[in-house]
């Protein structure tokens, strides 16, 4: 008999086809008056209806955003040399990012120095239409660099040892990834292994725009009972029609904000 899981797979793969056929269009985004004209491809229409797809832009997306934007100043972005966003829809949050370290100074694209080689940038989502999509919004965006992809794409789906053979990151991210309890395992499993054991600051942030209460009671009981990871709930508006900013480390957080 076929379970409720594979239903949703099932239902999944059948989304992912009809997003492929879905028109786009490039939506530029200003955060304020320095982080501005961040481009991204998105579905031309704004109401993803209550699949979880990726190509229409989430709420989570831009909260993330401010937040980087508001913490992560340049002490801050050179604790992460390694970048991974998961599940990353239209990649909002992953241009906003490297905007940061372009601005900052750290990633330089015209005039190549040694400094530029330390960042990494790794885009990721199971569903290859948002792929396709990104590496549209990295060109559009001018974020390629001659002769080194210090941005990439790569298709990562949750628990699938393939897709993460060998990988380790300082810091991962990702917004509206959690919708039932089963993904949250897979997702908290996925990310205890990508966490890069040998950065003391290595971690997960991870920024919701909805959340069920049972749902971060089975996450904070997984982390503290079976991953062994640190929990810190950073902020939480959802009841004012906000978000959860949760963060997931290996090590106790040095700072908290
Ligand atoms: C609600 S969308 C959020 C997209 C984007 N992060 C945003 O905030 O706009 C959820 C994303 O997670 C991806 N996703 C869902 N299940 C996944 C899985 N098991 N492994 C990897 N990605 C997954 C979807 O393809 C989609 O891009």
């Amino acid at each position: 008999m076929q379970s409720h899981d594979d239903d949703e797979n099932i239902m999944d793969d059948v989304r992912c086809l009809f997003d492929a056929n879905l028109s786009t269009i490039v939506k530029s985004f200003d955060f304020n008056d320095n982080v501005k004209n961040i481009q991204i491809e998105v579905a031309e229409d704004e109401d993803p209806g209550h699949y979880q797809s990726g190509i229409f832009l989430w709420p989570a997306a831009i909260a993330l955003c401010h937040y980087f934007i508001r913490v992560q100043n340049v002490q801050e972005l050179m604790k992460y040399k390694s970048l991974l966003e998961l599940g990353a829809g239209t990649a909002l949050v992953s241009m906003c990012y490297c905007k940061l370290l372009i601005m900052n100074q750290l990633v330089h694209l015209s005039h190549p120095n040694s400094k530029q080689q330390e960042f990494q940038c790794l885009i990721t989502d199971r569903d290859e239409t948002c792929l396709n999509l990104i590496q549209n919004s990295i060109k559009i965006n001018n974020y390629t660099r001659f002769g080194d992809d210090w941005i990439q794409t790569q298709v990562l789906t949750y628990n699938n040892n393939n897709d993460i053979k060998n990988m380790q990151y300082d810091l991962l991210y990702g917004s509206d990834l959690i919708y039932s309890i089963q993904i949250a395992s897979e997702l908290l499993y996925t990310v205890k292994k990508l966490l890069n054991v040998k950065n003391k600051y290595a971690k997960f942030i991870l920024c919701s725009s909805f959340r069920h209460q049972d749902t971060t009671k089975f996450i904070i009981d997984l982390c503290k009972q079976k991953l062994g990871l640190n929990y810190i709930m950073i902020q939480n508006e959802i009841s004012q029609n906000g978000v959860i900013i949760e963060e997931f480390s290996l090590f106790c957080s040095t700072f908290e904000i």
